[in-house]
Formats: structure tokens, sequence, C-alpha cells
């Protein structure tokens, strides 16, 4: 059992610390490649692709990045999404004549990011692209179209590296299967 579990709870590790950092610092290769000297803003989504998205920028050897945070309201402490997503309103950098990548932690049915993919307004863009940690394909009941993803997996609850279980756990540097004993 893992002494970082909650009463209740147990921890099964899925992707060790060094296993993140690997695939984050490869993606950041691979965007570092892909957009050269144009200008991008990457856009992370909290609170879960707070940790990610800081890492993953510190990855991208690039020029010209901003780097913008926006809140998305559905998701209350069960383990499923509600699918209601609003954008909380922010004063998100503009994106005329830039790339935009937008930074998620986990898609699992797929709702939440197709909800905000409709909203999301990228006036003048060059480009959108969605970069998820996590693609977890088991529920997926709306197409989202992920363009690049760390991990793959196809079900379980994930914890860990920025994803909470009731805004626990987030502060894991590892990712975790979170299972409920005696139940
Ligand atoms: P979707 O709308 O079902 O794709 O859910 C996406 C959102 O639900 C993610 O941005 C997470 O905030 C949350 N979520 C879905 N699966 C997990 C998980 O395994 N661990 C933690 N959060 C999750
Ligand atoms: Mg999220």
């Amino acid at each position: 059992m893992n002494k970082l579990a909650w009463e209740g709870e147990e921890l099964v590790e899925l992707y060790s610390a060094s296993s993140i950092q690997e695939r984050v610092a490869a993606l950041g290769a691979t965007l570092t490649a892909t957009y050269g000297t144009d200008p991008v803003v990457c856009i992370g989504v909290l609170k879960g692709a707070a940790i990610f998205c800081s890492d993953l920028i510190r990855c991208m050897q690039i020029p010209k990045l901003e780097v913008d945070f926006v809140r998305l309201s559905s998701y209350g402490t069960n383990s499923s999404s509600s699918g209601n997503v609003k954008i909380a309103a922010s004063s998100l950098a503009t994106t005329s004549k830039k790339h935009v990548l937008i930074v998620e932690d986990i898609v699992d049915t797929g709702k939440s990011m197709q909800t905000f993919m409709q909203q999301f307004v990228a006036k003048d863009a060059l480009s959108v692209r969605l970069a998820v940690l996590i693609d977890k394909r088991e529920r997926r009941s709306c197409e989202v179209k992920i363009d690049y993803s760390c991990f793959v997996c196809d079900s379980g609850f994930c914890v860990g590296y920025g994803l909470d279980y009731a805004e626990r756990y987030r502060h894991l540097p590892a990712i975790y299967e979170l299972k409920f004993l005696n139940n």
C-alpha cells in the first residue's frame, strides 16, 4: 500500500516521475521543432494541467512563447464529468497570427474539451492544437482531436502530477491509479 494515500484509498503507480519527465521533454522537443521561430500562445487548463503546462513550457526552446491559463467550470468532486463546461472569464492573450496550443491534463469522455474547443475563439490564429498529458479512451463519447499526448490509457481514475480526486493528490510527482478499499 502506498503511504501517500488517504484512509480508505490506495494508490497504484501508473507512470513514474522520471517517465513523466521523459515524455514531457520529448513532447517539448517535438513542439520546439514544430513551431520554430513562429509565435505561440500556450493556454493551460486549470487546475489539472497547471503542473504539466509549467513543465512543458520549460522544455519548449522557442523564442516567441506566451503563456496563459483558463479555468473551466463543470467538474465537481466526482469522478465523472458533467459536460456542462463554461470558460471562466479571463484576459486571454491575443491569438492573432500566433499558433495556439491548448494544454489539458486528461481527456476522458471528451465532453469538456469538445465544448471548450467549440466555445474557444482564437481570432486569426495560425493554428489551434491540443496537447494532453493522458488520453484516456474507454469512456470517450465525443470526438476530440488530440494532437499530442504523453500517455494513452484505457480506464481507471488517475491522480498525481496535477490530477486530483476531490482536490487531493495534485502534488504527487508520479501518476497513480486511485483505488477505493472495501468496496
Ligand atoms: P471529460 O469531459 O470526461 O473528458 O473529462 C475531462 C476532465 O475531467 C479532465 O479535465 C479532468 O479534470 C477530469 N478527469 C477525467 N478523468 C480524470 C481522472 O482520471 N483523474 C482526474 N481527473 C479526471
Ligand atoms: Mg482538466
